[in-house]
């Protein structure tokens, strides 16, 4: 079903990334079968947004494109075939865009081409634009429908009082509960969390409370974050990464032993010691995921592995079914969003202030979340 569409509308552009990202007037995206068109109402802006548009993180990605991420929007119009999808409700944009005839091929929209072939023609093709614009194109299964009368509702009507941006903090949530459902965290289990002073390693801490963890250690170089994380609940405790090996291992025997080492490492840390002291730290039959962009050989002790049944999984996003059974720690209650997580909306940019919205979440740490809203 189709609705009023602009004819145009604006959207950022990144023609290369030698050159600064444009913001520019496309023609409106039409539904057809299999997707929505969505006004998008905020976007969500990772930390290291920047070091992925400027070509540093050598993420690949066709050319030109419109850049993007999770966002919270609304349906402006949905294909013929869409069952339960209609004009006008909120939703979230799951940025995992897989093919529909083979899953394993993932894009991140706005963000990635993925490592396949069929990825790649996923995000050079249909999917190629992404939620930088005030209206985009999502698959039909990636629009995921959101209670807006009771996360958006007033407390007083007894609803959670929530803003469109704070929704947006879903997917720091998000990422962290695909890799730790996919290791099935149980409530009452020890997990440590490292590094857990990021966005998403910050965001596996908040989860993993949600999951009923009870005790959470978060492992991190910044002692000020550290603090911030133990504010958070009485379950959390923290254990600095001092680059000693074997005394963080130590540490945090000492408050172990772990059942789960949750490791979100971005690429930077691949030297850490961390990998290695958590790995010691945990019991017999401990399971380990690792959700992190390190692109490094990394060794471990074979007959350690083998002699306490130790467990490892990788895990990158999430399925669609792990956002559904999410969303129900986010309408519970269970895991709070804004204020009430101790998250703070550090900026609302317009299309025009990508440049300060980048600059603003590379520095937004643990607590500091930041949208564009086209
Ligand atoms: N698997 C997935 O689906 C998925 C999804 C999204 C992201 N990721 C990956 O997750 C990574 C982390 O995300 P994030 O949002 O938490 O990143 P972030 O906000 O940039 O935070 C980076 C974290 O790494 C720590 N760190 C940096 N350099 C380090 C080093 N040399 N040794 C030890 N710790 C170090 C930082 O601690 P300090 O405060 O001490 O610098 C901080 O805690 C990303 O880089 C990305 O590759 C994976």
């Amino acid at each position: 079903m189709s609705s009023q569409l602009p004819e145009t509308h604006r959207a950022l552009e990144l023609i290369s990334t030698e050159e600064p990202l444009q913001v520019k007037t496309f023609q409106t995206p039409q539904p057809g079968p299999g997707n929505a068109v969505v006004r998008v109402l905020a976007a969500n802006v990772i930390s290291y947004s920047g070091d992925i548009y400027n070509g540093k993180r050598q993420y690949p990605f066709p050319k030109p494109f419109v850049p993007g991420s999770n966002a919270i929007g609304r349906v402006a119009a949905v294909g013929p075939d869409a069952t339960t999808l209609t004009p006008g409700q909120l939703v979230l944009l799951d940025c995992t865009i897989r093919g529909r005839d083979d899953p394993s091929a993932a894009i991140l929209s706005g963000i990635i081409e993925g490592f396949t072939e069929g990825s790649r023609k996923l995000m050079h093709g249909e999917w190629r634009n992404s939620s930088y614009a005030e209206y985009t194109k999502f698959p039909l299964e990636n629009c995921i429908p959101l209670n807006e009368q009771h996360l958006l509702g007033s407390p007083s009507a007894g609803g959670l009082g929530y803003a469109a941006e704070d929704l947006c903090q879903i997917s720091r949530f998000l990422v962290p509960y695909g890799g730790l459902d996919d290791i099935g965290l149980k409530p009452g289990e020890t997990i440590i969390v490292a590094p857990a002073t990021g966005q998403f390693g910050g965001g596996a801490v908040r989860v993993a409370l949600a999951m009923g963890a009870s005790r959470v250690i978060a492992m991190g170089r910044n002692e000020a974050a550290l603090k911030q994380l133990s504010a958070l609940s009485d379950r959390v405790v923290t254990v600095k990464i001092t680059g000693n090996e074997q005394a963080d291992a130590e540490a945090l025997e000492k408050l172990g032993p772990a059942e789960v080492f949750f490791d979100i490492s971005p690429p930077m840390a691949a030297g850490s010691t961390h990998f290695k002291s958590a790995i010691a730290a945990l019991g017999h039959s401990g399971r380990i995921s690792l959700m992190g962009g390190v692109r490094a050989d990394l060794s471990f002790l074979y007959s350690d592995f083998m002699h306490r049944n130790l467990s490892m999984k990788g895990t990158w996003m999430y399925s669609r079914a792990q956002i559904l059974n999410f969303i129900k720690l986010i309408d519970s209650g269970l895991l709070p969003l804004g204020q009430k997580a101790g998250l703070t909306v550090r900026g609302k940019f317009g299309l025009e202030e990508w440049k300060e919205a980048f600059e603003v979440a590379s520095l937004a740490g643990t607590e500091g979340t930041v949208v564009i809203a086209p």
